[in-house]
């Protein structure tokens, strides 16, 4: 097994859910309320990162991205956060109904690109998601986890980084189909 060098984090999702607060709030550890439809694709040195290893963060939207783009950034990607904002039924209802088969019909089932269920805006309510979460994990070998988190009061958002971090460098899912394909 090689050891990776980089890693590279995608945040997709229903727009509005908040991709660009959270690594905007992540990067300036504050939240701003008015911020860009695409934060820039932002590299987190290997010094300030928990393992140590050079960090790409990529943003998308669909407000500046088209399908192609979507795809093109789906197969470069170590690791997928599909994020929902826990006060809307649709986003946590496009995890399953668009996101995950979407995403499965890039790169397939097997290709060892874990995926992370991002809850957002967890200032808004006072109940949690997670159960709701846990049928999709059964059902979806490739969520490797679920984590709920809020940009507005930076509530476990360097602990989102570093557990996608993790899951590219420590990978539970495996690596490659023990299946032969012709
Ligand atoms: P697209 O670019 O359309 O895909 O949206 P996005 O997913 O990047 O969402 P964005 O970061 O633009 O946030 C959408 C709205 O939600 C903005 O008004 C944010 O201020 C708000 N928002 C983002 N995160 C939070 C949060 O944790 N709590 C609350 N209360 N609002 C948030």
């Amino acid at each position: 097994m090689t050891t990776k060098t980089d890693v590279r984090i995608l945040l997709v999702g229903d727009s509005g859910v908040g991709k660009t607060s959270l690594i905007l709030s992540l990067v300036s550890e504050e939240f701003t309320e008015e911020v860009p439809a695409k934060a820039e694709e932002i590299t987190i040195p290997a010094d300030v990162t928990p393992e140590r290893v050079p960090t790409d963060i990529v943003d998308f939207s669909y407000q500046e991205q088209s399908e192609d783009d979507l795809i093109e950034e789906i197969k470069k990607a170590h690791v997928i956060c599909i994020v929902y904002a826990v006060n809307d039924e649709d986003s946590m209802e496009g995890i399953t109904s668009v996101w995950l088969p979407f995403i499965r019909r890039q790169i397939g089932e097997d290709a060892g690109v874990p995926v992370i269920l991002v809850g957002n805006k967890v200032d808004l309510i006072d109940y949690s998601t997670g159960e709701a979460m846990e049928p999709i994990m059964q059902d979806f070998a490739e969520v490797e986890t679920t984590i709920e988190c809020s940009a507005k009061s930076l509530r476990n958002i360097s602990e989102l980084f570093y557990y996608a971090q993790k899951a590219v460098l420590y990978p539970m899912v495996p690596l490659y189909n023990t299946v032969e394909k012709d």
